[in-house]
């Protein structure tokens, strides 16, 4: 086990869980005009996981993150600091603090962080301050989304991609070595609107001369040709600089875990990077895209096959609504 201490980021547990229902694209051509051959062709994609109304992001979110930790081998107690990086969270409030409890961290502090499909990427880079910065020693970085509750499911041109599923990770403090060796992050809002899950409101009148805002959350409207254009150019952009960070060039990475978005991205980034498909890490066939839970479920089924080994060197990438994008390259494990 990691001496806990000093203000180096040793990444030492991972753990993941999907809801047991799955919607193949059969079955997705029963609700649109669409068909499993255009979706695999075009995404990848052949399942997707979908939460019952009985099955929640703090539930699947608890599941991931207790097998992280005892991948780690350390109490729930033992937690400083719970991210849970979500935009579908169970109450809008923040649902942090429930997993918390359920977990039984009562020593942890929780909050909710929302970076859409970076989500992960923002959260271990937040997660990694505080270690840095000596405040906190053990952090849990949850990524959980269930997606399908805002999509539009009459819409095949973003029906087809999304899933619901959580994963987790363990940062801890370490005095041999900060493993954590590069990141970039970044925000655009001038495309903002090109991947919402927006409050529409229309005046309601109080009382004379004071209105609010009442409405609701509107499903998830998407223009599927500017994301693809934007996560081509952008994606290995903020991975080349991240590696420059960490004083790397690509041909040293052992692991490339994009968001699991499109098929067709990894493989152009990928290309792109001159990294060999053989190290690109895809689960996008099982799940679709599961927003910040991706790179964390596509991490720990990769460590859980023994792919991905201690002091293996990887690079995740993020990129999605907002814009927001952003990649870290780190060594897995304690060695
Ligand atoms: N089934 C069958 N046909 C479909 C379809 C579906 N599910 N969705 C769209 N089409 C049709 C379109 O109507 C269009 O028909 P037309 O040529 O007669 O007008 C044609 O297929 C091509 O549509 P287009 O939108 O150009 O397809 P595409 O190759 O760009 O693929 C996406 C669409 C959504 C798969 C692709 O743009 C994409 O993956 N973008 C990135 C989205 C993303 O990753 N979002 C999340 C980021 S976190």
């Amino acid at each position: 086990m990691l001496k806990r201490s000093g203000t180096g980021i040793a990444i030492t547990g991972s753990g993941s869980a999907a809801p047991a229902g799955i919607l193949t694209n059969d079955d997705l051509a029963k609700i649109v005009d669409t068909s499993d051959e255009w979706i695999k062709s075009r995404t990848g994609i052949k399942n997707r996981h979908l939460a019952t109304a009985s099955e929640s992001v703090c539930q699947i979110s608890t599941v991931a993150a207790q097998k992280a930790i005892s991948m780690a081998q350390i109490d729930a107690a033992d937690i400083d600091l719970i991210i849970l990086a979500t935009s579908t969270p169970d109450d809008l409030f923040g649902s942090a603090s429930k997993i918390q409890n359920m977990l039984g961290a009562s020593k942890a502090v929780a909050f909710d962080l929302t970076a859409a499909c970076s989500g992960f990427v923002f959260a271990l880079v937040t997660a990694a301050q505080f270690i840095r910065t000596g405040a906190y020693q053990n952090i849990l970085v949850i990524g959980g989304d269930i997606l399908s509750r805002w999509v539009d499911w009459s819409d095949r041109s973003s029906n087809i991609l999304f899933g619901d599923g959580a994963g987790a990770i363990v940062c801890q403090a370490t005095d041999s070595g900060d493993r954590l060796l590069g990141f970039e992050i970044y925000s655009d809002g001038t495309k903002n609107d090109c991947l919402t899950l927006a409050y529409q409101g229309g005046d309601r009148e109080l009382i004379d001369g004071i209105s609010i805002a009442k409405g609701a959350y509107q499903p998830i409207w998407m223009n599927g040709r500017e994301i693809y254009r934007f996560a081509i150019a952008k994606v290995p952009e903020v991975i080349e600089k991240a590696l420059f960070r960490a004083g790397l060039t690509a041909d040293a990475i052992d692991w490339l875990i994009l968001h699991q978005a499109n098929q067709r991205i990894m493989d152009a980034v990928a290309e792109r990077l001159n990294i060999e498909s053989e190290k690109v890490i895809s689960n996008i066939a099982e799940y679709g895209n599961t927003s910040a839970a991706s790179i964390p479920i596509a991490l720990d089924e990769a460590v859980r096959a023994g792919k991905i080994r201690s002091g293996d060197l990887i690079a995740i990438s993020g990129f999605g609504a907002g814009l927001t994008w952003g990649a870290a390259i780190f060594q897995w494990g304690d060695r």
